[in-house]
């Protein structure tokens, strides 16, 4: 039986490969790090099948332990402070834990278990300004927030580490992907959720940033499938995951009060305190190296995800 090591298994991301993983018969290990209230909601219906460690991506020895401890022969390395915004707040945080993170872990399975095949969480958030549109693998990176260096530190040590010790390193280059177990700050489940609350009467308005911004939105299970393919291939690379459509803040917004019957311009405020101290304004994904090398596609549609999380939130409430 394969064994696997998944950090950020707690997380979103994290939840559904785990879940897609312990179909394909693999034995699981997730690592995650000690909190004063333990996070396990997204992973509550699985944790009798997996086996959690206690670990945290700034503190070596714990990852190394961990390491030991689950002999992987894959490791997906999904933890990250993984909030743009509060990476302005908490730079030298993220930094630790986003970029050299990434490098502890590495080094991990460097010394632990080389030849364990290793999947780093790359971010379209690099592409940042972006140079060319649509992104592929070969577009300039431009990064705009301590988020975005930070990956693109881990990007290029995941390379770094393939090139220097043949390590099976590949790169997921992921454009937002959603879900109705994305975390409640990020801007679909924050409109999502705020729908379900004002459809209820619980609340009457919700407050946002900047509503100009687009972004090329996923399905996290669809995504998650990219992951594990990426590992099944011969040779290590590096990969665009995208569905190659972009929509706006407010386009998402309308289309999720309208799935409630709700006109959201009734609802919808702009608040200066949502506003980024600087804006990745457009990101669309080119997959096409996914779909001819991986044969990877995305199956849910725009549409189809934003009633999706929208379903899920107003049954949510109505419990
Ligand atoms: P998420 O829901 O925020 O999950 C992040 C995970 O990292 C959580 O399990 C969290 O644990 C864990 N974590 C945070 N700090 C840690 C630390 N110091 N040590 C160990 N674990 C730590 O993120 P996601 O949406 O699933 O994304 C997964 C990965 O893909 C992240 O690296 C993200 O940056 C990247 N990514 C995401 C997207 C996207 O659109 N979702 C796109 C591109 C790349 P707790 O539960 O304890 O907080
Ligand atoms: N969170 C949030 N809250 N974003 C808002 C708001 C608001 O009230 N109002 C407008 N926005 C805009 C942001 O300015 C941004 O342009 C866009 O909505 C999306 O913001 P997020 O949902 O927070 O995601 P992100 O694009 O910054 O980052 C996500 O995607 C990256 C991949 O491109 C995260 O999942 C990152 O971890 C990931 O790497």
């Amino acid at each position: 039986m394969k064994s696997v090591l998944i950090t950020g298994i707690t997380g979103q991301d994290g939840s559904y490969l785990a879940e897609l993983l312990l179909e394909q018969g693999y034995e699981i290990y997730g690592m995650i790090r000690r909190l004063s209230t333990p996070n396990l909601s997204r992973i509550e219906h699985i944790l009798e099948k997996i086996e959690l460690i206690e670990g945290d991506l700034t503190d070596q020895s714990s990852i190394n332990n961990a390491l030991k401890k689950s002999q992987p022969n894959e490791v997906y390395n999904l933890a990250a402070q993984s909030f743009v915004a509060t990476s302005w707040n908490q730079p030298v945080l993220t930094g630790d834990v986003t970029g050299l993170g990434t490098v502890r872990i590495l080094e991990g399975v460097r010394h632990v278990c080389p030849d364990a095949r290793f999947y780093q969480a790359s971010s379209s958030e690099m592409f940042g300004k972006v140079n060319e549109t649509p992104q592929n693998e070969n577009t300039m990176f431009y990064p705009r927030s301590p988020y975005g260096f930070a990956k693109l530190y881990a990007h290029w040590a995941c390379i770094n580490y393939r090139e220097s010790y043949g390590m099976h390193s590949s790169n997921g280059i992921l454009f937002n992907h959603e879900s109705p177990r994305r975390g409640i700050e990020f801007v679909t489940r924050k409109i999502t959720d705020a729908v379900a609350r004002i459809y209820h009467g619980a609340a009457k308005e919700l407050r946002l940033g900047n509503l100009e911004a687009k972004r090329d939105w996923g399905y996290a299970g669809d995504y998650v499938k990219a992951m594990w393919l990426m590992l099944q291939q011969k040779e290590p690379d590096d990969y665009v995951v995208a569905t190659g459509r972009t929509h706006s803040v407010g386009e998402f917004a309308e289309l999720a009060f309208r799935e409630a019957g709700l006109d959201w311009k009734k609802y919808v405020k702009t608040d200066a305190k949502f506003i980024r101290p600087a804006e990745v304004n457009l990101l669309l994904g080119d997959a096409s190296k996914a779909r001819r090398v991986l044969g990877w596609e995305p199956e849910v549609t725009f549409e189809e995800l934003v009633k999706m999380m929208v379903r899920e939130d107003l049954k949510r409430y109505e419990k």
